[in-house]
């Protein structure tokens, strides 16, 4: 494992050192390197400098082109307009870099310079609800943000805080032991039939306790067991999670994000700390007591009516709330599990009480100055007339519905393009280019925006979709097949066309865009990045014969390219979880 140094971080050092030869009063001094139509490269940098130190920017950069040294990694340097330099790479030195490149597993992407523990909130269903459009971004962001991270050196560790406690229990519990039959079944139970017996129960208990006012009264009365641990009445609450579990393991499967067991640890598993957690508040001063609840103010946060909304921490029926939960839940990712970042992937909607939240564990001290606390609140599914997403009926869509009909969708179009794929295999891949058009759309928004929920175009064979992508490295993988004899070799001798540059240029960037991407959690620039390189891939396959190229040498040189760039694509897909078949 080596990383290898892009064409740019190289050519920056290069000038930065003849920069500060050439004005040594400047210290080390940025040369602003950026990528250029007309050349390669412009660097910027002499414009501000010499204005600064009262000098000419062309003089200074004709120095600087004197000072470069003399190698293979530079073309062509002219110095222009009012004192840019033009800066042109040799084609020898984009062939050896992406070589490196290639000689390596990782693709010469470094690990991050100081890796550190990042826990991370996603994948958060609610027991005994169906999950809906809204989770799918909570997981599927989460899901590429974990492994993108997890690729450059940080320690993560996941925490799926599901909706497992709180006062609807009551009521469901009860339901039970006066029903202690509805949730049985025989021999293995599939995720739908675990989801549609707990709606069934649900929509039971929910019509009881709002109809008979002796059943509500039991109901309210178990909530206070529950939280008092009566043994019989955790075993039933164990009960709703376990069936609820069948179902969302059903979904995350169908959805191909990877959830653990020992990862899931939901509001119940904060319990035991939610007393302390008052007791502390309220013994240092954040939290006060206003009309019996435990609340912690703001300056800048008012309801409607102008007076101060403060963050409830407990009820004043001595109920723990969202918030308690959540504080208790930052201790412990802080103070047991080491973490130096939090990371919550929710509901833009849900800011306000993050914002709360944080501000409350730094005044208490449990968020140190050392540690980083941020939201990554997504936005909001819209259907196509651009409200948020319900069903004709004006109902909130089932996210597993919508996965089956981007699979139909998925697996139509894999069909009709098919050539010698068995039924299985097209359900196969049908399934992989249905879910990754999903994942696609939902990553290469960025993620605080709001989208349109658009299977149409989500599917589609061109533009900015996974297919496109998936389509790309699956033509990739034909022609290596069909390259009998030949295989792929960098020759660096030889003279690149203009589409094998573009696309080796954007090859080489993948190390600098993973690391852009990974310290601002911004999956939609790898996103873009793939797309881009899909694109320039076209371009090169339209422009420049690979199994009939002129000579052989030209040949494995194309092949080379070709394959470092289906392995780019393949990584870059794998960290946003989208599948890439060999063959479609
Ligand atoms: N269960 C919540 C929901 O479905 C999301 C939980 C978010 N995480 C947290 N630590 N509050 O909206």
């Amino acid at each position: 494992m080596a990383s290898v140094p892009s064409l740019a971080s190289s050519l920056h050092q290069r000038l930065a050192e003849a920069l500060s030869a050439a004005l040594p009063e400047a210290g080390t001094a940025d040369p602003l390197l950026r990528r250029s139509d007309r050349a390669d490269f412009q660097a910027n940098g002499m414009l501000a400098l010499a204005k600064k130190l009262k000098g000419n920017p062309r003089e200074l950069a004709a120095k600087v082109v004197e000072g470069l040294p003399a190698g293979d990694l530079i073309k062509d340097v002219e110095v222009s307009g009012p004192g840019f330099l033009n800066i042109t790479i040799t084609d020898e030195a984009i062939v050896r870099t992406l070589a490196a490149r290639a000689a390596d597993d990782r693709l010469g992407v470094p690990f991050a310079e100081a890796p550190g523990t990042t826990v991370i909130d996603y994948a958060q269903p609610n027991v005994a609800k169906e999950m809906h459009v809204g989770h799918l971004r909570n997981s599927v962001i989460g899901d590429a943000v974990v492994r993108i991270l997890e690729f450059s050196g940080e320690k993560v560790v996941r925490r799926h805080h599901i909706g497992d406690w709180g006062t609807q229990f009551g009521m469901l519990i009860q339901f039970l032991i006066e029903h202690p039959h509805e949730l049985d079944h025989e021999g293995e139970v599939s995720g739908e039939e675990a989801m549609s017996s707990l709606n069934r129960l649900y929509k039971a208990s929910r019509t009881l306790f709002d109809s008979d006012e002796e059943f509500k009264a039991r109901a309210r009365r178990r909530v206070v067991d529950l939280q008092a641990g009566d043994e019989e009445t955790l075993a039933l609450w164990q009960r709703f999670v376990d069936e609820s579990k069948i179902y969302f393991y059903s979904v995350f499967d169908k959805l191909d994000v990877e959830i653990r067991d020992e990862d899931i640890v939901g509001e119940s598993g904060y319990n035991d700390m939610l007393a302390e957690t008052c007791r502390l508040l309220e013994e240092s001063g954040v939290a006060v007591r206003s009309n019996g609840a435990l609340c912690v103010f703001f300056d800048d946060v008012k309801g409607p009516d102008g007076n101060p909304s403060p963050l409830i921490v407990q009820k004043s029926d001595g109920g723990f709330g969202y918030a308690a939960t959540d504080l208790s839940a930052i201790r412990d990712r802080v103070g047991n599990l080491k973490a130096d970042t939090l990371l919550y992937v929710v509901d833009a909607r849900q800011s306000l009480h993050f914002k709360m939240v944080f501000e409350t564990a730094r005044r208490a001290g449990w968020l140190t100055d050392d540690v980083k606390a941020v939201q990554l609140g997504f936005g909001t599914v819209l259907g196509k007339d651009g409200k948020p997403f319900k069903t004709r009926e004006g109902e909130t869509v089932r996210l597993v519905d919508l996965l089956d009909e981007a699979i139909d969708r998925a697996t139509a179009v894999v069909r009709e393009k098919a050539q010698d794929l068995t039924e299985e295999q097209i359900a196969e891949r049908g399934a992989q280019v249905g879910i990754g058009a999903v994942k696609y759309a939902d990553l290469s928004t960025s993620v605080s925006r709001d989208y349109k929920f658009d299977l149409d175009q989500m599917v589609s064979l061109n533009g900015d979709t996974s297919v496109y992508l998936q389509y790309a490295y699956a033509r990739i993988q034909s022609i290596l097949r069909k390259a009998g004899e030949a295989r792929p070799a960098a020759h660096p001798e030889l003279a690149l066309a203009p589409a094998e540059r573009a696309l080796g240029m954007h090859l080489d960037q993948f190390g600098e865009l993973l690391a852009e991407v990974t310290a601002s959690y911004e999956p939609h620039k790898l996103a873009g990045y793939l797309y881009q390189l899909a694109s320039l891939y076209t371009t090169f396959y339209a422009e420049c014969p690979v199994l009939k190229a002129e000579t052989p040498e030209q040949v494995e040189n194309r092949l080379f390219l070709c394959d470092l760039t289906a392995r780019t694509l393949r990584q870059g897909m794998t960290l946003l979880g989208i599948r890439t078949p060999e063959q479609l």
